[in-house]
């Protein structure tokens, strides 16, 4: 899979060269609030937008700060390289994982615009359709010993890749209507020699998270889920 990059003045646009159909005009729909046929809109910490381009369903992110800070400076972010800025980092990280035979979304595009010594950044992937979040399934209570079990597996096979994911947590975790586990959101992904992952410090974080979700809406943590994620992830037979 090449990546196109294209730069204009400011401008930095990636573009996933497998897709023939797809040019930096792909941004355009972003532009001077123009109309677009966007389907479903969803806040979390950055604004994600589904549309359909041509054939393709497709998922635009902007990148957002979380916390305090993201009142300050909302989406500026501090430019020290292309290769730093948070787009880059998922564009190609998603690009490397994917040839690796990892579960994420295929990126389709990338672009970043530098303003003075800050940047915005967005990125377009393509839409994992049918799917909801972990979360849901978890407050729905639909998560089948199976389920559980492939993402188990599916955490171990980013770190027998040499990947772990710097925040695995309930809304960045996916599952398409074939049950298919899919993880999402890669802006800090840094692919990492296998013999230094540090295999707990996502799967710790995950389960952060999901304490997190009980606390909130007062349920028991899921221990007997939880064991069973643990068990196939040490499962020596994968
Ligand atoms: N390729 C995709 N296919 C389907 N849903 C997606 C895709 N990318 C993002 N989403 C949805 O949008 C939410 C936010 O996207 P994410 O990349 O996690 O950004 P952030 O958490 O920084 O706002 C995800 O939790 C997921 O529900
Ligand atoms: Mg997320």
């Amino acid at each position: 899979m090449a990546t196109k990059i294209i730069r204009n003045k400011n401008s930095f646009v990636l573009l996933n060269e497998d897709l023939s159909n797809i040019s930096e005009s792909i941004f355009a729909y972003f532009e001077n609030n123009q109309e677009i046929t966007s389907t479903r809109k969803k806040t979390g910490r950055g604004t994600v937008t589904f549309f359909r381009d041509g054939q393709l369903n497709l998922v635009h992110k902007t990148y957002r700060r979380g916390g305090l800070i993201r009142k300050l400076i909302s989406n500026f972010y501090l430019w020290t390289g292309l290769t730093r800025t948070r787009a880059y980092i998922e564009f190609v990280g998603l690009k490397t994982m994917l040839e690796l035979g990892l579960s994420v979304p295929k990126p389709v595009a990338a672009r970043i615009v530098r303003q003075g010594i800050f940047y915005k950044a967005e990125l377009i992937t393509q839409e994992i359709e049918n799917a909801t979040t972990f979360g849901k399934n978890l407050a729905v209570n639909n998560l089948s010993t199976e389920l559980l079990e492939r993402l188990g597996r599916t955490i171990k096979s980013f770190h027998r890749k040499g990947f772990m994911h710097p925040d695995l947590n309930i809304e960045n975790i996916l599952i398409d209507s074939s049950k298919q586990i899919f993880f999402l959101d890669f802006d800090q992904a840094r692919p990492l020699q296998p013999k230094k992952i540090q295999a707990s410090s996502d799967v710790e974080r995950f389960k952060r998270s999901i304490k997190k979700f009980c606390l909130k809406s007062g349920r028991d943590f899921p221990k007997v889920e939880w064991e069973t994620i643990l068990k196939s992830y040490d499962d020596k037979a994968h």
